[in-house]
């Protein structure tokens, strides 16, 4: 009875608060809700479950293709969207089926993974994360969103937002790191960018925020494996950028390939049903992922027919490939095994979704030919995408101000990737060409002229046969150079030696990165190292440029070379971003939204960790520790250098407590103590020293970034309020409990000034 009145509760303040927002939207609402109940009263059993289908029809799939004739689904009423299709004519043709030749003439929606920009590429998301520019990731998410819109489509599968502790995992590459606060900025950011501010204009996606449930927490970092986690966890640490999403409107949500509590998500009422609906009040569609339902079969909760209950009856929507839907919709609810309503509730959502995007208005809505020649690639878009690469990118290590480079000495620049550029656009680039990425050499030539520079191959970016077989098969157009390994290498050293500086541009192929690309040892690979151990022989300080979907293992990098940028797989404009940095123009302000291990060994490893009851402590031989490395990583959360230095003074709070209702102000005078003007993301991180159950040993709470010239000293301020202290309790409230805390404000989550502070009743 308890739970039935808090469940009434629920549903009343979600119904009165969303009607409350705005009396236009509710005015909108009762448009809506009129039209589609007046077309479902027209649509039979078979037209109903046809919405809930959505195959892949076109150029590029992940997995088995199960949508068969797909246009003769169309024109029989059994399909409400397709994915893969894009282009105006092509979009036009389907759209012109369903519209032309179905009894209810319903338009569909048209879906693709626009993941990091859809013909103009950005950085990969975990690259743009490392800008900590929310501002800029909705820029790039609104640039996207023009270029999928004047190429017909509807619908992005974006953003990803699961959180990642485990850079084994090849999807690191897609989502915005280890940091649930960070990565709710980032997911609100991002859906304001594709959706914009009104749907229903014809340059706005409905965005899908995935994969609906902590997807990125695979055991062992593998792809699609088992997820085992506390309620405690998953509130505190992996649901909040879903729910961020949701907050900011989100229109859809796809769920995920893992189990969450033995049941996978794709057949989970607690979490499609009882939590994102009822607890939060989302009103859009549920997409599976491709086959997930079909996959529940492997997972072993039922055969097809039964895991196609499940699904409808958690409340999921529609069926993404896997067809399980149309084949035994009708049957489950003839058999009362499935209620109609819950049909009708998922179709009605999905006739809402194309409602809002003003399809029944216009079908052709997206289809506008001309727009292609202007939104494809313009030239703002470029510079964004230059933008971007620059912000993202992370300077590790500069001794010696090895970097900036100066044009005027002998620089040999080496490596596979100097003169690549099928790689540089990175994993899940879907439209984009990646024979329009600017290479590092192009861009080389195009600022200072041909032959300024030395160069040489040194190694294949790939050398091991059977990587390279399994990448090729998946896209790749890895090669093997004529020459044999150890000529490259005596061809590298060579010509490092006529050099007064070596530039080492090494790192992953892009296939090594993304879905189904987990790898169990992230260092470079053996032949890269080789080459860059055969540079280090020579004596010449060394740069080395990484491109990588995910933190590496660099301890011997960090060693060995004077100077390490990690510039991700940064984009269309990778080159130009890439020399600019290098040499000065832009002076690097990226900052690490993934710890980087120093092994495999010590993954998970992540900066919002517990204190443990044995603390690590080296005189003690029974506490935390490995016998074998460090604790620390080798690079922080929130880490990354500038060609300038910052000094922080101490930490000012305008009241040494807090109370409910209230807020303080934390300050901090930040100094540029260096040479070059730059910009400084100034982070703050708050931990409750005591809680009802034990609490993170920091956890960031705000971040702001100060530019400041040479010499220039700036202060941050930074409102907290009881807000900012709450989590989720044993119960599963959110709350803020009275008793001390600390709070933390630097340059990344180690290296910190500190203060303390009370919450009073
Ligand atoms: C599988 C991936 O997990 C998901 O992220 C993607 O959106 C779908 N395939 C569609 O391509």
């Amino acid at each position: 009875m308890k739970s039935c009145l808090a469940f009434l509760l629920v549903i009343s303040i979600s119904i009165s608060s969303l009607s409350q927002v705005n009396p236009k939207n509710t005015q909108h609402d009762a448009a809506m809700n009129q039209y589609v109940s007046t077309l479902m009263q027209k649509m039979t059993l078979e037209e109903k479950i046809g919405q809930l289908n959505l195959p892949s029809i076109g150029f590029d799939v992940t997995g088995p293709v199960l949508s068969q004739g797909v246009e003769e689904k169309i024109r029989k009423g059994l399909v409400g969207g397709v994915f893969n299709t894009y282009t105006p004519i092509a979009v036009r043709k389907l759209q012109q089926l369903a519209v032309n030749e179905t009894r209810l003439k319903i338009p569909l929606l048209f879906g693709y993974d626009v993941i990091h920009g859809h013909r103009t590429i950005f950085p990969i998301a975990l690259g743009l994360s490392s800008s900590w520019d929310t501002a800029l990731i909705e820029r790039t998410a609104r640039a996207a969103a023009l270029e999928a819109t004047a190429d017909g489509l509807n619908w992005v599968f974006s953003p990803m937002v699961d959180i990642a502790r485990d850079p084994r995992w090849g999807r690191v590459s897609e989502g915005a790191g280890e940091d649930p606060w960070l990565g709710s900025q980032i997911a609100k950011a991002m859906v304001k960018g594709y959706q914009g501010t009104d749907l229903s204009k014809d340059n706005a996606v409905l965005a899908c925020v995935k994969h609906f449930a902590l997807y990125g927490a695979g055991e062992a970092g593998r792809d699609y494996n088992t997820v085992d986690m506390s309620r405690i966890r998953m509130f505190n640490e992996y649901l909040l950028p879903y729910k961020a999403a949701v907050e900011a409107g989100v229109g859809s949500i796809m769920s995920s390939f893992n189990e969450i509590d033995g049941v996978p998500a794709s057949g989970n009422k607690w979490l499609l049903t009882d939590l994102l609906r009822r607890q939060w009040g989302f009103r859009g569609l549920v997409v599976s992922d491709y086959t997930s339902i079909n996959e529940m079969v492997n997972h072993g909760v039922g055969d097809e027919k039964k895991v196609g209950e499940l699904s409808l009856n958690a409340g999921l929507d529609m069926d993404m490939v896997g067809e399980i839907f149309i084949r035994y919709g009708i049957d489950l609810v003839k058999s009362g095994r499935v209620a109609q309503t819950q049909v009708d509730a998922a179709c009605r959502r999905i006739l809402e979704a194309k409602y809002k995007l003003g399809l029944f208005q216009d079908p052709y809505r997206f289809v506008n030919e001309e727009r292609p020649a202007r939104e494809m690639m313009s030239a703002d878009k470029l510079e964004l995408s230059k933008e971007a690469a620059m912000k993202s990118m992370v300077l590790l290590k500069n001794a010696g101000q090895a970097l900036p480079l100066q044009a005027n000495k002998k620089i040999a620049f080496i490596g596979p990737l100097v003169k690549n550029q099928r790689d540089l656009i990175g994993s899940w680039s879907g439209a984009g060409d990646w024979k329009k990425a600017v290479s590092i050499w192009d861009a080389l030539q195009q600022k200072f002229g041909a032959d300024k520079f030395l160069y040489a191959k040194g190694c294949n970016l790939v050398q091991d046969s059977v990587l390279r077989k399994r990448l090729n098969d998946h896209d790749g157009q890895l090669t093997i150079d004529p020459m044999s390994p150890a000529q490259m290498i005596d061809q590298a050293v060579q010509t490092a030696n006529q050099a007064d500086v070596v530039v080492a541009v090494l790192g992953e192929a892009f296939g090594m990165t993304g879905e189904a690309a987990s790898r169990s040892m992230i260092g470079l690979l053996e032949n890269q190292l080789e080459l860059l151990k055969a540079l280090k022989n020579t004596g010449k300080p060394i740069v080395l440029v990484l491109m990588s979907g995910r933190p590496l293992t660099l301890e011997w990098e960090n060693a060995n070379c004077e100077a390490i940028l990690e510039t991700w797989f940064s984009g269309s404009q990778a080159g130009n971003a890439i020399a600019s940095v290098l040499f000065g123009e832009y002076n690097p302000s990226g900052k690490l939204s993934m710890t980087f291990p120093r092994n495999t060994g010590q993954i998970p490893i992540y900066y919002n960790a517990k204190n443990t009851g044995r603390p690590i402590d080296p005189n003690n031989k029974y506490s935390t520790k490995y016998l074998d490395v460090p604790n620390t990583p080798l690079y922080p959360f929130g880490f990354g250098l500038s060609y300038t230095t910052f000094n922080y003074g101490e930490i000012q709070l305008s009241s040494a407590s807090i109370k409910p209702g209230a807020s303080i102000t934390a300050s901090v005078a930040v100094t540029n103590t260096g040479k070059f003007d730059g910009v400084e993301t100034v982070q703050l991180y708050v931990r409750d020293m005591i809680g009802s159950i034990s609490r993170p040993v920091k956890e960031l709470r705000g971040f702001k970034k100060i530019s400041l010239k040479v010499g220039e000293s700036g202060t941050v301020h930074f409102k907290i309020t009881v807000d900012d202290l709450k989590f989720f309790n044993a119960d599963l409230k959110f709350v803020a409990e009275p008793g001390d805390f600390k709070l933390f404000i630097g340059g990344n989550s180690q290296d910190v000034k500190e203060i303390g502070f009370t919450l009073v009743k």
